[in-house]
């Protein structure tokens, strides 16, 4: 299906095909929004550009692309409870996304991700399918502009086309502020991969199983929503993607869970020989490890961005995340202090990238 690539390598792509396009590359914001009162903690790629969108500030580039930490554990983003229990969800993840600010909009973005997808990382195009905005409360209009752009699209499947409303295709990063409708991709990953096989369920884009992922959002801003409902045009349209890292190399990986990557490997490894279990036994009892990776991650990322554990706030979450990830250890036999030795593991993964986790030393 596509080339075997490591997880940075896979970064670096993203990265390099956006450059290549004339995007600039930006580093990834601290996952602690500063200035920014809506948010407890950086949710996704366009906190940093919030601002530029609503057109109260400017940056010094109109393209940009990167992989921005995200948290979700709070707020109108929370996965907490998805974590541990799937194969796809993180309360901290990596998001890669290209931008434009005022400058390139519907028509490169999906030729773009098209081209990136199914030419430069070989994914099947008769696999793909992409979802368009259409209301369900009827005020917004209907997003035929996307999906006219797809069907365009050499060896896009025009059947593959699929509308859906607010829940899935209209994108704001809070209770107000810029939104706009959205189009995702989705990969078929075959039938072998429909947890729910043989049970009466959606089987489809959206639906039960876990046999379509989607990987992908490309979000068309251009609606300021204000907190009594209104919904303003904003003074100029823009772009902003976001690709799940974690589920872009699982997919290029060929592997069916994120923590299977090698993103995982040397987290897994520490675990595993701190337990004694052989990869079977750890696979048949996966949630706690899965759980334990989870959370040492996104604790090691957040004290590298200054949030120590405490009684309020992010500290709390910080705090909580750790004692979770300990509890869980205590389902798999751990009950001596471990978190530690698996952070190890996560900075040696993530040093390069982020340079402030390798100023992390024993965090816990
Ligand atoms: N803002 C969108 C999301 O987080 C795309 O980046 O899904």
């Amino acid at each position: 299906m596509s080339k075997k690539l490591t997880g940075n390598q896979i970064r670096q792509d993203f990265i390099d095909f956006f450059v290549e396009h004339g995007h600039t590359a930006v580093p990834s914001m601290s996952l602690v929004p500063g200035g920014d009162a809506t948010l407890l903690f950086t949710n996704s790629g366009m906190v940093q550009f919030k601002d530029v969108f609503i057109g109260t500030d400017t940056k010094p580039y109109k393209r940009a692309v990167d992989s921005q930490k995200c948290m979700r554990v709070a707020g109108k983003h929370n996965d907490l409870e998805d974590v541990g229990r799937d194969d796809t969800h993180h309360t901290f993840f990596e998001m890669l996304g290209n931008w434009s600010f005022g400058d390139y909009y519907k028509k490169e973005a999906i030729a773009w991700s098209w081209q990136l997808l199914t030419e430069v990382w070989g994914l099947p195009k008769d696999k793909l399918y992409a979802t368009c905005f259409k209301d369900d409360k009827g005020n917004v209009p209907q997003d035929d502009e996307a999906a006219d752009i797809w069907k365009q699209q050499p060896g896009f499947d025009p059947e593959h086309v699929l509308f859906f409303g607010r829940k899935e295709n209209f994108w704001q990063m809070a209770e107000f502020g810029p939104c706009g409708p959205c189009s995702e991709i989705h990969i078929d990953l075959g039938e072998e991969r429909d947890n729910l096989r043989g049970t009466d369920h959606v089987c489809g884009v959206n639906g039960e199983c876990t046999r379509y992922l989607e990987l992908w959002n490309n979000v068309f801003i251009q609606y300021n929503l204000f907190e009594d409902g209104r919904l303003e045009p904003l003074p100029a349209k823009h772009v902003d993607t976001g690709m799940g890292f974690e589920r872009i190399v699982s997919v290029l990986q060929g592997v069916d869970s994120n923590y299977k990557t090698d993103l995982f490997t040397g987290s897994l490894e520490v675990l595993r020989s701190l337990t004694g279990h052989t990869e079977k036994e750890m696979l048949a009892d996966f949630t706690p490890y899965r759980v334990i990776c989870d959370h040492v991650r996104s604790a090691a990322f957040l004290i590298a961005d200054g949030v120590v554990p405490g009684n309020a706030g992010r500290n709390y979450v910080t705090r909580m995340i750790i004692r979770r990830g300990a509890r869980f250890g205590t389902k798999i036999g751990l009950n001596e202090p471990f978190l530690a030795k698996v952070a190890e593991a996560v900075i040696a993964e993530y040093g390069d990238f982020i340079p402030n986790s390798k100023r992390i030393r024993r965090p816990f």
